[in-house]
């Protein structure tokens, strides 16, 4: 039951095949739309699982055939992932290119949707795994525009007016191969994730446990992307990854998760299942308010974080150096605060 007394909707995905993980994990709540804690966890910005928005009802049907009849002759972005493995690991291309020593997990490459199909459907086991990801542009066909257009734009732009989020900025179209992971990371933007194919598992964190995620650092191509393997953390390199405790849940097509800007995720297709389609509505965050008050909120302070390490970088250039510098600017000086955020 929800603390208002309407009866929580419950999913059983014990059926399905994930991977394993060493996380405490408790489960992220799952509300109807007309549930009024559904906008007290939004506007807390704390993640959930929302059910009967309608958001992406129309592309409930979209399957890889109707897809590949109707998405249009547009290219899209897709990834393999490297030596088989399954993680796609986002990188920034631009911060790539400078790192001579950077060597991805997975490349990504152009090709029309039909193509897509092709390969995902000649894949053996035991071929690199794809992954497409490509925002949704006008090159898509007169039935998709149609689909679109019958989104529930009513009740999605009304949550944009209520939590004051800036514009839509992306709706990022994800087909998935069963068993694919997105390793954890945060978002700069607040997303309203829509499932409509398939299920995914969502394991989340509080922008507090920054300390216990290991963001690698801001000028690095895997810039907000944590360097902690789940599958088989360094504990040595990464102890304070023994504290970090999660939230899970599994999104089924017409599901819509709240996935609040600085939130870590990571997001998995079941190992057993067929592919998995989802849309993201992503919106820029509410500008930041002059009135500040006390205390920080953990938000804030990873924002402030990435704006003084953005800065040493641009004075330094060289990332040693950045490192060095912050190492002196502590030892000895501030190593008794060394609270982290994550056990406030
Ligand atoms: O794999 C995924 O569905 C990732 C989505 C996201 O990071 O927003
Ligand atoms: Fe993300």
């Amino acid at each position: 039951m929800t603390p208002n007394g309407q009866q929580k909707s419950e999913r059983n995905f014990s059926s399905m095949k994930f991977r394993d993980y060493p996380l405490p994990l408790d489960d992220i709540p799952r509300l109807h739309v007309d549930d009024p804690d559904v906008s007290r966890y939004i506007a807390q910005t704390r993640p959930v699982v929302i059910t009967g928005t309608k958001l992406a009802e129309p592309a409930l049907k979209w399957d890889l055939d109707y897809l590949q009849e109707n998405i249009g002759s547009g290219m899209f972005n897709v990834f393999e992932a490297k030596d088989r493995g399954h993680k796609f690991m986002y990188y920034d291309p631009k911060k790539a290119q400078s790192n001579k020593d950077f060597k991805p997990q997975m490349q990504s490459m152009n090709m029309s949707f039909p193509d897509f199909v092709h390969r995902l459907r000649a894949s053996r086991p035991g071929d690199n795994r794809l992954y497409l990801q490509q925002a949704l542009n006008d090159t898509v066909g007169p039935a998709l525009v149609q689909d679109f257009v019958h989104f529930n734009w009513s009740w999605v732009t009304a949550q944009q007016r209520k939590y004051n989020w800036g514009p839509l900025t992306t709706n990022l179209l994800l087909a998935s191969m069963a068993g694919n992971v997105t390793p954890a990371h945060y978002d700069e933007q607040e997303n309203l994730f829509a499932q409509v194919q398939g299920y995914k598992r969502v394991i989340m964190f509080p922008p507090s446990q920054f300390g216990s995620l290991y963001p690698f650092p801001v000028n690095h191509p895997c810039d907000r992307q944590s360097q902690v393997d789940f599958e088989n953390p360094d504990y040595e390199k990464f102890p304070k990854f023994r504290i970090a405790k999660g939230l899970q849940t599994v999104v089924g097509p017409g599901d819509v998760i709240y996935i609040p800007m600085y939130w870590w995720h990571y997001i998995e297709s079941p190992i057993d299942g067929g592919e998995t389609i989802s849309v993201t509505f992503w919106y820029k965050t509410t500008p930041i308010s002059k009135t500040i008050s006390y205390p920080l909120s953990a938000q804030q302070k990873v924002c402030i974080m990435r704006n003084i390490e953005k800065m040493l970088g641009d004075a330094l250039k060289d990332p040693e150096e950045i490192g060095s510098l912050l190492h002196t600017l502590v030892q000895g000086r501030y190593e008794d605060s060394h609270k982290l955020m994550d056990q406030t």
